[in-house]
C-alpha cells in the first residue's frame, strides 16, 4: 500500500526515543547505568533501598533527617487495610503477580489521594506502594501456603522487614543487606516495556494506582521480569555443571533461548549483574550450595562467544539463584523485581506528569479497504 511505503516503521519501538529525562540513564554499549546522575556501582555498594526511594523520587538523596522522615512514611505504609488482606485471600491461588496487582489496583479503594494527580500527592502514593507491595506479596505468600500473615515490624528496614515478614525470622544481616541491593539494583531502568506501560497510563491522566497496576502487568511477561524464574528452572533442568554445554548446544541449536541472558539495551554485560554475581557466589559458599553456582558459571562461560556478540548476562541471571539462596520460593521472584520498581515506575510518572503528552503511536494498516458489506444471513 502506498501508506507503507510513506511511514517508518520502527517495530518494538526500538532505538525510538519518546522523550526527555532527568531519572536514568544507560549506556547499553559501555555497560553504563546512572540514577539521577549517580553511578549505579556507587549506589549497590553504598546506599540503602530507601535512600534510592528518595533519590529517585526527589531526585537527590537524602540527608540523614530527610531519610528518617521517608523511612517513617515507609513504615506506615507497610500496614495493609483488612480489606485488602481479604482480597488477597480470596484471590489466594492466583500467581504472586497477579495477587500484586490486585491489590496494588485494589488499594485504590482505600487511598485518601486517590483523585489527586499533584505531584505532592503522587509522591506519598508512591511511597505508601512501595511500602505496601511488600506486605502484599508477603502476606499472600503466607496465606497460599496456609500461614496466618505476620505484622510488620517497625524495627526492620524496608529489605530486612520483607525477609521476617515472610519468614517469620529476623533474617541474618547478611541476607538482609543482599536483599536491600537487589531492591536498589532493580528500582529504575528507563523506558522498559513496564515503565513505558505507567507512562502510557499517566499521558491519559490516570492516577498512579492504574499505573503501578499497568506496570506490574506488563512485567509478569517471561520477556521482562520472568527470568529470575526461569534461570532456576533452566538450573534445574540442566542438574549438574558437567551438562552445561550439551544443554547450551541443544537449546540454541533448537532455536531456544538461554535466560538470564540478552538485553533489549544492553549489548555488553549488565553492570547490575556485576554486583549479584559475587554476592551470589559468597551467599551459595556461606548457604552450603555451591553446585548451584557452579551451574551458573558453566553456563556463563558456555556463553562467553554470545556475549562477544552481545547476547550477555543480565540482572535476572544471578538474582534468582539469590532469592533461591535465601530461601524464597520460585513464584515469587518476579513480584520481588515489582516491588523494587515500584519507586522507578513513580518517578516515570512524576516525569510525566510534569510535562505530559498524550502517548498515542500510530500503526501501519496493512488489511482490506472498501469490502462490500455483507448482511449476516447472507454470509456463508
Ligand atoms: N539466548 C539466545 N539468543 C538470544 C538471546 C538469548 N537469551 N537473546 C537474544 N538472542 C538472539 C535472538 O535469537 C536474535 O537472534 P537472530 O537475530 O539470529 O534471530 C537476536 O539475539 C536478537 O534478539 P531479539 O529478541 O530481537 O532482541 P531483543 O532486544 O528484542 O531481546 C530479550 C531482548 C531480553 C527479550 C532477549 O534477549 C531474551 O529473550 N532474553 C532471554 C530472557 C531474559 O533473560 N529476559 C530478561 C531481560 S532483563
Amino acid at each position: 500500500m502506498a501508506e507503507t511505503e510513506k511511514v517508518q516503521l520502527r517495530r518494538g519501538l526500538r532505538d525510538v526515543y519518546i522523550d526527555r529525562t532527568q531519572i536514568s540513564f544507560i549506556d547499553g554499549k559501555a555497560g553504563k547505568l546512572l540514577y539521577r546522575g549517580y553511578n549505579i556501582h556507587d549506589l549497590a555498594e553504598s546506599c540503602s533501598f530507601e535512600e534510592i526511594v528518595y533519590l529517585l523520587l526527589h531526585g537527590t538523596l537524602p540527608t540523614k533527617v530527610q531519610l528518617a522522615e521517608l523511612d517513617a512514611l515507609l513504615k506506615q505504609g507497610r500496614k495493609l487495610p483488612k480489606e485488602i488482606v481479604e482480597t488477597i485471600r480470596i484471590t489466594k491461588n492466583a500467581h504472586s503477580m497477579d495477587v500484586l496487582r490486585t491489590a496494588i489496583s485494589a488499594l485504590s479503594a482505600f487511598d485518601s489521594d486517590i483523585t489527586d494527580n499533584s505531584p505532592e500527592a503522587t509522591l506519598r502514593k508512591g511511597i505508601r506502594l512501595t511500602a505496601a507491595a511488600s506486605s502484599i506479596v508477603t502476606t499472600h505468600a503466607r496465606i497460599r501456603d496456609g500461614k496466618e500473615p505476620l505484622e510488620p515490624n517497625p524495627e526492620l528496614g524496608h529489605a530486612a522487614n520483607f525477609l521476617y515478614m515472610l519468614s517469620g525470622e529476623v533474617p541474618h544481616p547478611e541476607d538482609a543487606a543482599l536483599m536491600d541491593k537487589d531492591f536498589v539494583l532493580h528500582a529504575e531502568h528507563g523506558i522498559n516495556a513496564s515503565s513505558f506501560a505507567a507512562r502510557v497510563t499517566a499521558s491519559t491522566n490516570a492516577d498512579l494506582h492504574c499505573a503501578v497496576t499497568a506496570g506490574v502487568a506488563v512485567l509478569k511477561g517471561p520477556a521482562h521480569g520472568g527470568a529470575a524464574e526461569s534461570v532456576m528452572h533452566m538450573v534445574n533442568e540442566i542438574g549438574t555443571s558437567d551438562n552445561v554445554p550439551t544443554y547450551i548446544r541443544d537449546t540454541l541449536k533448537g532455536g531456544g533461548r538461554i535466560v538470564g541472558f540478552g538485553h533489549r539495551v544492553y549489548k555488553t554485560t549488565d553492570p547490575r549483574a556485576v554486583h549479584l554475581r559475587e554476592d551470589a557466589k559468597r551467599l551459595g559458599e556461606r548457604k552450603g550450595q555451591p553446585d548451584l553456582i557452579a551451574i551458573l558459571e558453566a553456563v556463563n562461560e558456555a556463553m562467553e562467544p554470545y556475549c562477544r556478540k552481545g547476547i550477555c548476562q543480565n540482572v535476572d541471571f544471578w538474582s534468582g539463584a539469590i532469592y533461591h539462596l535465601l530461601g524464597i520460593p520460585t513464584d515469587l521472584f518476579i513480584s520481588i523485581f515489582a516491588m523494587g520498581r515500584v519507586p522507578g515506575w513513580t518517578a516515570q510518572v512524576l516525569e510525566q506528569f510534569s510535562n505530559n503528552i498524550l502517548l498515542r503511536p500510530l500503526l501501519t494498516y496493512e488489511g482490506e479497504h472498501d469490502l462490500p458489506f455483507v448482511p449476516i444471513d447472507k454470509r456463508s
